[in-house]
């Protein structure tokens, strides 16, 4: 039984051959969520590369048409680093249910990364569910999300020791 509110109206979900056994399951929960989707793949246990699969989500929240994502791979560490090179997109690994509700609670993350090899279908789901659900808080957290955006660009808010160049 979903309990709460989707926080996400359409996401984006990419696996590698090493996610796709949890990827049906991760449909059925955002079915069950009312959250549409769409589905980039792969379809089939021939041996991919992750950062394509990644990718494909970063160019769907770039260009707006969807607003969270979803990547799966065997242990959901490779392709969120790959997510993570994307402009925009703060993805984040998550084994448990509590990591799912900090990222969103803390980081206004937007992309879930899953393990097949790491999260059984159930806990896989359940994670999903609190991801998804969990409204970002903002407050002191806005600031430091937005100091976190702004490392992806040449302003990195000052020198290393904290010193003004
Ligand atoms: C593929 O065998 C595997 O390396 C991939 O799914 C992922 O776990 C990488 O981080």
């Amino acid at each position: 039984m979903i309990v709460g509110t989707a926080v996400f109206k359409k996401m984006a979900v990419a696996c590698d051959h090493g996610g796709l056994a949890l990827k049906p399951h991760i449909l059925k929960t955002l079915k069950d969520l009312g959250i549409e989707y769409l589905d980039f793949g792969t379809d089939s246990m021939e041996s991919v590369d992750y950062p394509v699969y990644a990718k494909h989500v970063g160019e769907a929240l770039h260009d707006q048409s969807v607003d969270g994502g979803i990547v799966i791979c065997g242990s959901g560490l490779g392709i969120a680093m790959a997510a993570n090179k994307m402009t925009g997109v703060r993805a984040a690994p998550c084994h448990t249910i509590y990591a799912a509700r900090l990222t969103r609670k803390d980081n206004d993350a937007n992309v879930l990364a899953l393990g097949a090899r790491v999260s059984a279908p159930h806990l896989a789901q359940a994670i999903l569910e609190a991801f998804c659900t969990t409204p970002f808080e903002g407050g002191r957290h806005a600031r430091r999300v937005e100091q976190l955006m702004k490392l992806e660009s040449n302003d990195r808010g000052g020198s290393r020791d904290g010193g003004q160049r």
